[in-house]
């Protein structure tokens, strides 16, 4: 049809009409909130690249449990900082480990809300990288794997109701499928962080998490921001092994990568919009050149039109108040 017969404007008039026919939804639901715990009491401590957000003690975590849950917001994720870092990345599967600690503190407080838990070795080993590092600095692939399904299974064995593990070593998802299996955790789900970019987007996480490589870089296990058919490799690879979702990452400079994933593979797709889109905002926002709440929900939505199911996103909170007043 065509013009004077067709005019898209009627359907853009009111409020009504535009809510009537509108294409994509955004809801709390659809959203799951990272938090950053450490050791300590009574502490929230801001992170400097990302206000807003805060590595907080076990004692904060009931409060935090009741303010998300208000808000309707399902899931969180969870990553941990522990006292101590160690060459092997130890403290990622102890089972007084700090995620594991907050795992149990948040069932104590409410076994039905959602816990999901990054799964790798970085925040825990002495040298920051994703996994053990052989005489030349690399890491290992295959002796990571062990790791990690062991770090997988103690988050299961704490109460984590889904594990996410975002290494990037392949192979993973399969060893962290047996290793719960194997175990009696079978009904345990695995988001796989499936096509992860090496990125300059994670720089303020890695204040957050300190997890900050002490040398060298990811790109000899994240893949190349160049590259879209290895992220349908990937992606095929993690579904192969088991992955019951996948997730694409970082999400605003990929959002062409979102919309294949869906389109390909038809999963249950999550897209993390990570800490450098969440401070390039939030630091445009403070200077007053753009309306935040706007560009986060134009945003939000934007992620969930590209085929994101679900939106990993540190403005959780604040776009489900939004929602809830719009
Ligand atoms: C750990 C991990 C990272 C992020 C999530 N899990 C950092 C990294 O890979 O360097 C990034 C999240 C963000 O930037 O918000 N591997
Ligand atoms: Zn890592």
């Amino acid at each position: 049809m065509e013009f004077p017969a067709y005019r898209p404007r009627r359907l853009r008039r009111t409020d009504t009409l535009r809510s009537m026919v509108r294409e994509t939804s955004l809801d709390a639901r659809d959203l799951i909130y990272p938090l950053f715990v450490k050791a300590g009491e009574g502490l929230r401590d801001e992170v400097t690249s990302m206000p807003g957000v805060f590595q907080i003690t076990l004692d904060q975590l009931p409060g935090e449990i009741d303010e998300l849950k208000e808000l309707g917001i399902p899931a969180v994720i969870l990553f941990g900082l522990p006292e101590s870092k160690d060459e092997a990345g130890s403290g990622a599967f102890a089972e007084d480990g700090i995620v594991q600690q907050a795992i149990r503190a948040i069932k104590a407080h409410d076994p039905e809300y959602y816990v999901i838990t990054d799964v790798c070795m970085c925040e825990y080993t002495s040298h920051g990288h994703c996994g053990a590092l052989d005489a030349h600095g690399c890491v290992m692939n295959d002796v990571t794997l062990e790791m990690l399904a062991a770090t997988a299974l103690s988050h299961a064995e704490a109460g984590a109701d889904m594990v996410a593990p975002s290494d990037m070593m392949d192979g993973r998802v399969a060893a962290i499928r047996v290793a719960l299996d194997a175990e009696g955790y079978t009904e345990v789900p695995i988001m796989s962080y499936a096509a992860k970019y090496a990125s300059a987007y994670y720089g303020p996480f890695r204040d957050a998490a300190d997890s900050t490589p002490a040398f060298g870089d990811r790109r000899a296990y994240q893949m190349d921001p160049a590259n879209t058919e290895e992220a349908m490799r990937e992606v095929a690879l993690d579904i192969a092994e088991g992955a019951d979702l996948v997730m694409v990452k970082p999400a605003l400079a990929y959002m062409d990568v979102i919309r294949r994933v869906k389109d390909e593979f038809g999963y249950p797709t999550a897209a993390y919009n990570v800490s450098g889109e969440y401070a390039m905002v939030k630091a445009a926002a403070e200077r007053g050149w753009i309306d935040e709440r706007r560009v986060v929900l134009e945003t939000l939505v934007s992620m969930r039109r590209a085929g994101a199911d679900l939106v990993i996103t540190y403005h959780a909170k604040d776009a489900a108040r939004w929602l809830q007043e719009n």
